[in-house]
């Protein structure tokens, strides 16, 4: 398959001379709708819910600057360590960034219950990175479970950055 993919590449090198249309190619929409229903059994409408990105860090930056309300004293949550555009993202949206931390005493996953309820009440936007980077942690089902709760009761949105989840052992099952 890598050879292939080089092959293509190759073949339509003339197609880098211009840019793709803002809103992405329909086709490229539909093939990134097709693998996700393959991969996670989602049906999404690739015309208004997919838009393709150069790289994951643009969609995380737009993201924030699309969701974050300046005017209501707002917080970004994002675990520690981190990927820096989380917090860059969050400063230039007018956020205040929360850093929860990943240690060796909470399993190298954020708590997200030690984060004070004053925070929790301003939070607009929680990053998660699963599988995570540095720690490689995984969040379980069931630490999905507890974030959406937390999520519904709050109202913030869960930005979650999967660049890689197609990165996990046993690849041949
Ligand atoms: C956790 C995480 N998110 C996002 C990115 C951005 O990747 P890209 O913009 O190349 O897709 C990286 C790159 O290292 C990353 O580690």
């Amino acid at each position: 398959a890598p050879d292939t993919v080089k092959q293509a590449l190759f073949d339509h090198q003339a197609l880098f001379e211009k840019y793709p249309p803002t809103g992405g190619y329909p086709e490229l929409k539909e093939a990134i709708g097709n693998w996700i229903e393959k991969r996670y059994g989602v049906k999404l409408d690739p015309a208004s819910q997919i838009l393709p990105t150069n790289g994951s860090r643009e969609a995380l930056f737009a993201l924030t600057q699309v969701l974050i309300d300046p005017t209501q004293d707002p917080v970004v949550v994002m675990p520690n360590p981190f990927y820096q555009i989380y917090e860059g993202a969050a400063k230039l949206a007018g956020a205040q960034p929360y850093f929860c931390p990943m240690t060796a005493e909470t399993g190298f996953k954020p708590d997200y219950s030690s984060i004070p309820e004053d925070v929790l009440k301003r939070t607009q936007l929680l990053f998660v990175c699963s599988p995570n980077n540095p720690t490689g942690t995984v969040l379980s089902l069931e630490d999905w479970r507890k974030l959406f709760d937390l999520s519904d009761k709050h109202g913030f949105v869960i930005g979650s950055d999967e660049c890689y989840s197609e990165i996990y052992f046993d690849e041949d099952n």
